[in-house]
């Protein structure tokens, strides 16, 4: 996800591209359908904020369309 939000133009934090920093929250809004599993990473670093759709950019694949909230 990180990168797809960089080639829309987004400006994204991010600093370790490994899950580790957590930097690259984002809210998903629309389309978890279309998002790869939760990581390792995610759920020791977000825990219960992953049901209220927070993800970590670097760690998320897209699958198709999802509306993103950045920061
Ligand atoms: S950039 Fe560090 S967790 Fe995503």
């Amino acid at each position: 996800m990180l990168s797809s939000c960089m080639d829309q133009g987004a400006p994204m934090n991010f600093f370790c591209n490994s899950g580790k920093c957590a930097t690259c929250v984002v809210q998903v809004m629309e389309g978890n359908e279309h998002l790869s599993e939760f990581s390792f990473n995610e759920r020791y670093r977000l825990g219960e904020k992953l049901q209220s759709g927070y993800r970590l950019a670097c760690q998320t694949f897209v699958y198709g369309d999802a509306m993103i909230k950045l920061g």
